[in-house]
């Protein structure tokens, strides 16, 4: 089995970028974390950040043919982009949906996700700890 892990923008910056919000953990501690999971499991797993909604939406359409499943935190781009949301409809893939922050207890333009139609279920607020669940459900999901 196979799983891609999608970074959206800015989460490059995590550890430096608004701790109060995000926390003091950074996308490589996240990734690693994540790693080890994947050998427990004994699946692949890819991780994958970018700034920019092509090269994700690239990313996504290269790995549609090749993996089971993703999990995904698109970042702004989840209250905005209806071109990343319509690719993950077009792979046709299970996603999981992760936010680091409780984004329903933030502003009122953070409450509409235009991907969540298009996931299994979605994870917020909970954290690092938000990516390593959604990757065990999207495992139970599959399997
Ligand atoms: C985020 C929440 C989004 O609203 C925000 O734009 C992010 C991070 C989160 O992980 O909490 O960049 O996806």
């Amino acid at each position: 089995m196979r799983i891609l892990v999608l970074h959206g923008p800015n989460l490059n910056a995590l550890g430096q970028r608004e701790p109060e919000v995000y926390g003091s953990t950074t996308l490589a501690e996240i990734d690693a974390r994540l790693a080890e999971v994947a050998r427990e499991h004994s699946i692949e797993l890819e991780t994958f950040q970018s700034n920019h909604e092509g090269a994700l939406i690239d990313r996504l359409q290269a790995a549609a043919s090749k993996c089971d499943g993703f999990v995904i935190n698109p970042g702004g781009l989840t209250h905005t982009s209806v071109a990343l949301r319509d690719a993950l409809a077009g792979a046709a893939l299970p996603a999981i949906e992760v936010h680091l922050s409780n984004v329903y207890a933030r502003e009122s333009f953070r409450h509409r996700s235009l991907v969540a139609p298009v996931c299994v279920g979605q994870i917020s607020g909970l954290g690092p700890l938000g990516y390593e669940l959604a990757l065990l459900a999207l495992l139970a999901h599959l399997r």
